[in-house]
C-alpha cells in the first residue's frame, strides 16, 4: 500500500518521534509499504515523520546509487529504534535532498562512516558498521526522528537562497509525482 509523503510544515516533521513498542502491530506490513512508497517516489530513504508517524523507523536502499557508491551496493534495510554509536571525526560533503522538501538539494557534510544498532522489521538486532553515501543516507534519516531535516544543516547563505522555494512547499504550490500532504 503507497502511503502520503508528508512534505515541508507539517508539525510531525518536527517532532521527537518515539519509540517503537516492541508489540507494534504489523511492523514487517508497515516496513513494506515504506519500502513501496519510497521507490514509487524514487527515493532512497523514507522516515516514519514523512508518512505521518512519530515513530522512530526508517527505511533506506542505495541499491540504484551502487554505480557512484559501490558501498550502496545491496544496502537495504529498515531501521527500527536505531542508535549510533559512533561516527568519524572525517566528514565529507554531498548534495542532498528530500521527498518531504520536493526540488530542494544541497550540500551537507556528514561523517564518513557510522557504527549504528538497531532492530529491524521482525526485531532482529544488528550492529553495523556502514561508511560513505550508506551512511550519509542513514544519517540523514535518522535526523527525520529527531524532528531534523537536511535544510537544517545548510548554511545561512544557502539558506536564503531557497527559501523562496520553502515557503511555496508551504503554500502548498509544489508538484510531486508521488501523493504527496502539504499542510494547505
Ligand atoms: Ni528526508
Amino acid at each position: 500500500m503507497l502511503l502520503p509523503i508528508y512534505l515541508y510544515g507539517q508539525p510531525v516533521l518536527r517532532k521527537v518521534a518515539e519509540d517503537v513498542p516492541s508489540d507494534y502491530p504489523e511492523l514487517p506490513q508497515l516496513a513494506e509499504n515504506m519500502f513501496a512508497t519510497m521507490d514509487k517516489a524514487s527515493g532512497v530513504g523514507l522516515a516514519a515523520p514523512q508518512v505521518g508517524l512519530a515513530l522512530r523507523m526508517f527505511v533506506v536502499d542505495g541499491d540504484a546509487l551502487s554505480d557512484d557508491y559501490p558501498e550502496c551496493a545491496g544496502f537495504k534495510r529498515c531501521m527500527i529504534n536505531p542508535e549510533i554509536l559512533s561516527e568519524s571525526e572525517d566528514t565529507d560533503v554531498k548534495d542532498e535532498g528530500c521527498l518531504s522538501i520536493p526540488g530542494i538539494y544541497e550540500p551537507v557534510k556528514r561523517p564518513k562512516w557510522i557504527e549504528m544498532k538497531y532492530l529491524d522489521e521482525n526485531l532482529v538486532e544488528h550492529t553495523e558498521r556502514i561508511e560513505g553515501f550508506a551512511a550519509r543516507m542513514t544519517l540523514h534519516e535518522y535526523d527525520h526522528l529527531d524532528g531534523k531535516m537536511f535544510i537544517d544543516h545548510v548554511s545561512p547563505i544557502r539558506k536564503q537562497l531557497i527559501k523562496s522555494k520553502l515557503s511555496s512547499i508551504l503554500k502548498g504550490k509544489v508538484n510531486t509525482s508521488y501523493k504527496s500532504k502539504a499542510i494547505r
